[in-house]
């Protein structure tokens, strides 16, 4: 006689109720989509930041340009690398959207696409991070301030 198996079954708690949230298929599409949504409102926040701080022009030189003394900081870099990232993700992951909305055949190399999405997001990402970091390191002979 043959048994079924054990039926999934969803707990009850917050936390379980969260954690399966969280891992909901756990494969590429779903940290694409996670991703995704992360970034989009990222840049969105960074937006919203950066046209307060180009409004500030309208006060004079002084107070921009003291500002401006800021985003040399050298944790301003870090956040660099971050704003980097977001923007890159969402591009390249928005692309991959676009091919699946317009060629909805591709979504049975849907993997493989991911895939060449992250080959495309490192090769750009890594070396540009790099370039944001070396004052950090003290690369390139001190040529960015
Ligand atoms: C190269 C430029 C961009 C491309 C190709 C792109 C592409 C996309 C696509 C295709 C979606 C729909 C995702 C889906 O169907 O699930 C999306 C969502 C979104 N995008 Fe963009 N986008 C770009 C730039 C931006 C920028 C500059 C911002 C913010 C200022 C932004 C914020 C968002 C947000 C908040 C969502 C909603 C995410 C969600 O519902 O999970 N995007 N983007
Ligand atoms: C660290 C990276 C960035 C730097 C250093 C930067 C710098 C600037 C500067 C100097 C201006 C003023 C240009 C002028 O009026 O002559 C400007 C305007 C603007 N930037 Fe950026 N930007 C950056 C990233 C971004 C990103 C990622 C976005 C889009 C998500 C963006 C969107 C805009 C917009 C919409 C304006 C016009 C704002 C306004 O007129 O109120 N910028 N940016």
């Amino acid at each position: 006689m043959a048994t079924a198996a054990p039926e999934r079954t969803v707990k009850a708690g917050w936390w379980e109720s969260f954690y399966q949230g969280l891992t909901y298929r756990g494969y590429e599409g779903h940290w694409a989509w996670i991703f995704h949504r992360v970034t989009g409102l990222g840049v969105l926040l960074f937006l919203t930041l950066h046209i307060v701080d180009i409004f500030l022009l309208t006060l004079g030189p002084g107070v921009f340009n003291s500002l401006l003394a800021l985003y040399k900081a050298p944790a301003a870099r870090i956040l660099d690398v971050f704003l980097l990232f977001g923007v890159l993700f969402h591009a390249v992951n928005g692309l991959r959207i676009v091919i699946i909305d317009f060629w909805p055949h591709a979504t049975r190399a849907h993997k493989a696409i991911f895939w060449a999405e992250v080959a495309v997001f490192l090769i750009v990402f890594v070396p540009s991070a790099l370039v944001l970091l070396a004052p950090l390191f003290g690369w390139g002979g001190g040529a960015q301030s």
